[in-house]
């Protein structure tokens, strides 16, 4: 079989779902007429070919196909497949302007219209709300702005232990608890004391989260965890509780010192108690985003963000999918600091377990440097748009054993021109370049006001019929 009968068989093949869609694209890019010639066989091959069909044209019976773009010789659309992949994670770079937000949201709301049932962003920035509210028709969260908080320490249904470890996991590179053992270790047992004193049984070893459930509305704060370090402190000083050496006291002042500040606005919108019910929405999110744009800081955001994630990799267990297709996306933009966690990082846990979860990642960041080599690798797709800063490309260079050719096109490619990479098997990776075929901001604003021809354009008009 031909190129081109393959692609016509699988393409024009009446009964496929997304077939109107299909010729609409298709008509758009003039691609009915690009096939006719048969110019597969005229193509001059110069660095990467377009890749074999099988990987990107869906069958009828492929159960999720993103269409987002168009190969760099033949203009074959390419459809992403996550479910033919070695997993469906996809991690996307490029610098700032490179296209990564169009990219996801271009592949988002096609996946919507797949039938993804649940998306969740999590927006660090805020450049989703709108588009999620009036595009997506989803709802979003927003946290951080007064009166809108989220408990770090909220229980969610979940084993108070487990959520010791995962706070202080949330809470270790910003505060910088890695390079503290002792300030952690304060940490680990004041924590386990606000819970116990807040009546919840942390040594009740059933894991069952109805169990749990019952205590969600007792979950205590950081602000709490503050106060019974300063007692812990008092306690010492009066020789009533010796445990601390001299080091140990200056650990504790120290862990003080880190935390006062979120006891005060606005930086206590991590320390009160939630204002959200964090288990309903994470655990059928529909179409959602929760914008962390309106916390002060940075580390604010990145704490919450590794909160949410460790409370949905506890959610996603709970909830087992047997079919095999894919629940639950997570889209995370400008995803860099997280991708250099390397101890307890949520997403490699995710990443590692997700198909049997049916959840799925799809991941951007501008910068790759210092990213967790661990969590990189556990990627089925790789989308490199234009980069420009040395260390990133460098990093790609040695992951994905980039030619000097490919990576001098990745340092001038234009706007929503990419390499892709996919994971086909263990082994196999097939490599490509393709155009992004965008849904600009511009495709989605409403009109509001009906069009008025200006009178120069309707006498042209007019014009060319006399
Ligand atoms: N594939 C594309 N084709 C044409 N314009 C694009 C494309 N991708 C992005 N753009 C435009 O480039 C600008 C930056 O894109 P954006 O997606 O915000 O980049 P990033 O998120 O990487 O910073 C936007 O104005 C967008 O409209
Ligand atoms: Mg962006």
């Amino acid at each position: 079989m031909s190129l081109l009968e393959y692609i016509y068989d699988t393409y024009f093949k009446p009964g496929q779902e997304h077939i109107d869609y299909v010729l609409q694209e298709q008509a758009k890019a003039g691609y009915i007429n690009l096939l006719l010639p048969d110019l597969a066989s005229r193509v001059p091959w110069v660095g990467l070919p377009d890749p074999d069909p099988e990987f990107i044209i869906p069958e009828e019976d492929t159960p999720i196909s993103v269409y987002t773009g168009r190969t760099e010789h033949l203009k074959m659309p390419v459809f992403w497949m996550p479910l033919s992949l070695m997993n469906p994670h996809l991690l996307g770079v490029g610098t700032t302007g490179a296209g990564k937000s169009t990219l996801v949201k271009t592949m988002t709301i096609r996946m919507a219209r797949e039938g993804v049932p649940n998306i969740l962003f999590i927006d660090f920035i805020g450049e989703y709300a709108r588009f999620v509210e009036y595009f997506m028709k989803g709802k979003v969260v927003r946290l951080g702005t007064e009166g809108n908080n989220i408990n770090l320490l909220d229980l969610s249904s979940t084993h108070p232990r487990l959520r010791v470890e995962q706070t202080l996991s949330a809470l270790s590179s910003e505060l910088n608890l890695d390079n503290a053992p002792r300030q952690r270790n304060i940490l680990r047992r004041a924590i386990s004391k606000a819970y116990k004193d807040a009546g919840i049984p942390i040594s009740e070893k059933s894991i069952s989260r109805d169990f749990w459930a019952k205590y969600n509305k007792l979950s205590p704060t950081m602000k709490d965890v503050y106060n019974i370090i300063r007692d812990m402190m008092k306690e010492e000083d009066s020789g009533k509780f010796m445990v601390g050496s001299k080091g140990g006291r200056e650990s504790s002042e120290g862990m003080l010192d880190k935390l006062e500040k979120y006891n005060h606005p606005p930086y206590d919108s991590i320390t009160s108690k939630s204002t959200v019910n964090l288990e309903k929405i994470l655990t059928n999110p529909g179409v959602l985003s929760i914008d962390l744009s309106g916390f002060p800081t940075e580390d604010m955001k990145i704490m919450t963000a590794i909160m949410l994630l460790h409370l949905q990799e506890q959610f996603m267990r709970t909830f087992p999918s047997n079919t095999g297709e894919i629940r639950t996306f997570i889209v995370i933009d400008e995803a860099w600091k997280l991708l250099k966690l390397k101890e307890n990082n949520p997403l490699s846990v995710m990443a590692r377990e997700a198909r049997k979860y049916g959840l799925a990642l799809l991941i951007l960041s501008q910068r790759l440097k210092d990213s967790d080599n661990d969590l990189f690798s556990l990627f089925g797709t790789y989308v490199i748009l234009n980069l420009t800063e040395a260390e990133d490309i460098n990093y790609l260079k040695d992951s994905l054993n980039l030619t000097s050719r490919e990576v001098t096109k990745i340092r001038n490619a234009k706007r929503g021109d990419a390499i892709i990479s996919l994971k086909v098997s263990q082994q196999g990776q097939v490599r490509f370049w393709i155009t992004v075929d965008p849904i600009l901001s511009t495709d989605l604003i409403e009109i509001v006001f009906p069009e008025v021809p200006d009178l120069d354009s309707i006498i042209k008009e007019v014009s060319k019929i006399y």
